[in-house]
C-alpha cells in the first residue's frame, strides 16, 4: 500500500482565523476525504518562516490560501515564496519543485477573481509546482451565517481537495512529473 498524501494548507492572511482559514479548511476536508492526512499552518503566527518551510518540506501537497488585497495576494504569500528555496544555486532543498498544490482567494467581491493567478504563476513557473486550477475563489457572499462555506463554494473546495490528493498520488507514480525543474 503507498504511503498516505500529506497535505499542508497555508494560511496567507495577515490577520489569520478568518475567512481565508475556513476556505482551506473546507479543501482539506476533501483532501482528508479522499485520503490525504491534512494539517493546517498559520503565517500569521510568527515571523520565523524556517519551522513553515521544514513543514512545505515534509509534505507532498499544499493548499495556499490569501485574501485578496488590492486586488492581488497579501504580503505574507509574497514574503514565503521569497523564501521557499528550489534547490539552485546552491539551495539544499526544493519543497515545492514537483509536487501539488490548490490555490485558495477570499475577497468581498467577485471584481478581483483574476487577482490569485499571481499565487499560481510563481508555484507553477518559479517553482515548477504543479497546480490544480482553476483555485478556489471565495466572495463575502459564499459564506454562511456561521461562517461556513455556502454552496457551490463548499462542493468546490471538496472537489479540489479530493483532485489534488489524486494530483499528489499521479506525481508520486510518475517519473515525469517528478522530474520536472524550473527551467531558469
Ligand atoms: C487591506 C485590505 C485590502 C482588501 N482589498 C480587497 C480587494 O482588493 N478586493 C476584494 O474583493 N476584497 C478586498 N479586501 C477584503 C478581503 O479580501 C476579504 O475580507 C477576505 O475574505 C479577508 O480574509 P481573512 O478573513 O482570511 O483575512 C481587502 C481587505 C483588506 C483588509
Amino acid at each position: 500500500m503507498s504511503a498516505a498524501v500529506t497535505v499542508l494548507g497555508v494560511n496567507c492572511s495577515p490577520s489569520g482565523g478568518g475567512k481565508t482559514r475556513a476556505a482551506i479548511e473546507a479543501v482539506l476536508d476533501g483532501a482528508a476525504a479522499a485520503g490525504g492526512e491534512t494539517r493546517l499552518v498559520e503565517l500569521a503566527d510568527g515571523d520565523d518562516l524556517a519551522p513553515v518551510i521544514a513543514s512545505l518540506a515534509a509534505s507532498s501537497a499544499f493548499v495556499f490560501g490569501s485574501p485578496m488585497y488590492r486586488a492581488t495576494f497579501a504580503a505574507p504569500f509574497k514574503t514565503l515564496m521569497d523564501a521557499v528555496p528550489r534547490g539552485l544555486h546552491g539551495e539544499q532543498s526544493a519543497p515545492l519543485t514537483g509536487r501539488a498544490a490548490v490555490t485558495v482567494a477570499t475577497a468581498a467581491s467577485d471584481h478581483h477573481f483574476l487577482g490569485p493567478a499571481g499565487m499560481r504563476d510563481v508555484l507553477v513557473d518559479f517553482f515548477a509546482c504543479h497546480v490544480v486550477s482553476p483555485g478556489l475563489y471565495v466572495p463575502a457572499y459564499g459564506y454562511d451565517e456561521h461562517g461556513a462555506l455556502a454552496e457551490p463554494f463548499a462542493a468546490r473546495a471538496a472537489l479540489l481537495g479530493g483532485a489534488l490528493v489524486e494530483l499528489a498520488g499521479a506525481i508520486a507514480a510518475s517519473t515525469a512529473l517528478r522530474a520536472v525543474t524550473p527551467s531558469v
